[in-house]
């Protein structure tokens, strides 16, 4: 496809930051529109944008803002729009579920409308596994009937995908509505499962898992998504096309735990809840259709992803205590111990840094500042 111009909504966020990289390097004029708003803390998303900040147009506004959107879309033709923006995961929208609803579908509707008063007719949506619900028939196929989403996040998602239906069938709007499975990589939403675990295990903190271990995720590394999204751009399919992109293999939680802990080379420590209102039992994506379409088919398995989101983690970890170490005057004194962390490296820097402070006589006030150097440097390098 021509390189031309994109809006790409949500284009700060954890998968929109890697398609703006990836499409700024392929010379995309990029367009971003993303309202930092503070699901999780807005420094993670700016973070995510700042190697490629000069290179695209950004809009701070909110979807929901229709006289706003309205304006982003005159300020010149767009050839293609990538709609990511959305209120994202399901815990969350059970507690705030009209802030979903007006987010996510309203926001999705006021995109959708101005594609159709500016003539733009291709439209990317990111839909999501969760509207499959409770499914018992395994691996979910596009065809499997719907009929019972368990979360508003789920059914804001589901009414998204109709909205895309109904304006590509009235306004020849070619659309795709791309239903994600559990996507991880480095930036991952650090809501998110892998991304909080690593956190707890790297931190020395009791992890809470929800269930006895035995739920199956089908997770997908963030690349793959990228690539999925890109070769939607011009795909064979008809006008409006619902496609599946996941990993298409299946991770118990506790293997994903024992993974984690060995990547790290760390032990975790668990806690059991009951399991969380709803969260699935089980994602598995039937790919064959992204595979017909796209000739998109997922290359990093969990292992492998796993190894490169660590390896990630750490350098950023490592990064933030020298940020932490150089910037942070009122807790300077915590400095010898940052030092060592970067000497050693993660994670065997905690041990090495807590002795070292017990040698040097730093005693309790040093674990103080260790606390608020871990609580500082998580806000300062996970994004
Ligand atoms: N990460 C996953 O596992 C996953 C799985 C399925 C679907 N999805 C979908 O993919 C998309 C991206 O997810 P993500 O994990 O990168 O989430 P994210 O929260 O990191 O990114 C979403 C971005 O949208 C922005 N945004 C939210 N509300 C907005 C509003 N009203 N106006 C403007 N910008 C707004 C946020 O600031 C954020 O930068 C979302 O639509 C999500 O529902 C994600």
């Amino acid at each position: 496809m021509l390189r031309q111009r994109v809006l790409i909504t949500g284009g700060a966020g954890f998968i929109g930051s890697h398609l703006t990289e990836r499409l700024v390097r392929e010379g995309w004029q990029v367009t971003v529109f993303d309202d930092f708003n503070d699901a999780y803390d807005s420094r993670i998303k700016r973070d995510n944008l700042s190697a490629i900040r000069k290179n695209v147009e950004l809009i701070e506004g909110d979807i929901r803002d229709a006289v706003l959107v309205e304006r982003c879309f005159a300020r010149g033709k767009f050839d293609l729009v990538v709609h990511l923006a959305a209120r994202a995961g399901v815990r969350p929208s059970i507690q705030q579920p009209k802030l979903y609803m007006t987010t996510n579908i309203e926001g999705t509707f006021n995109l959708v409308d101005s594609c159709r008063h500016h003539e733009v007719g291709n439209f990317i949506f990111a839909s999501s596994s969760s509207v499959y619900g409770v499914n018992r028939k395994v691996p979910f196929a596009e065809t499997d009937p719907i009929e019972r989403t368990i979360s508003p996040y789920a059914a804001t998602k589901l009414a998204c995908e109709q909205i895309c239906s109904n304006y590509s069938h009235l306004f020849s709007i070619r659309a795709r509505c791309l239903r994600f499975f559990t996507v991880y990589g480095p930036r991952q939403r650090p809501d998110l499962a892998i991304a909080q675990f690593c956190r707890a295990i790297l931190d020395g903190r009791t992890l809470t898992r929800f269930g006895d271990g035995h739920t199956r995720r089908d997770y997908t590394y963030v690349d793959d998504i990228v690539e999925g999204i890109v070769r939607s751009f011009d795909d064979r399919g008809s006008d409006y096309e619902v496609l599946n992109l996941g990993g298409s293999a299946t991770t118990r939680l506790c293997d994903l735990i024992a993974m984690l802990e060995e990547e790290l080379g760390m032990q975790a420590r668990i806690e059991q809840a009951p399991e969380q209102l709803g969260d699935v039992p089980l994602t598995h994506a039937d790919i064959s259709k992204a595979r017909d379409l796209l000739d998109w088919e997922p290359k990093v398995p969990i292992r492998e992803g796993l190894r490169r989101y660590v390896a990630w983690l750490q350098e950023t970890k490592v990064l933030a205590w020298r940020r932490f170490s150089r910037n942070q005057k009122p807790y300077g004194w915590c400095w010898p111990s940052s030092a060592w962390c970067v000497f050693f490296g993660m994670p065997t820097s905690r041990l090495a840094s807590w002795v070292m402070r017990l040698t040097i006589g730093i005693g309790g006030v040093g674990l103080i500042g260790d606390i608020l150097a871990n609580r500082r440097a998580s806000h300062g390098c996970i994004g």
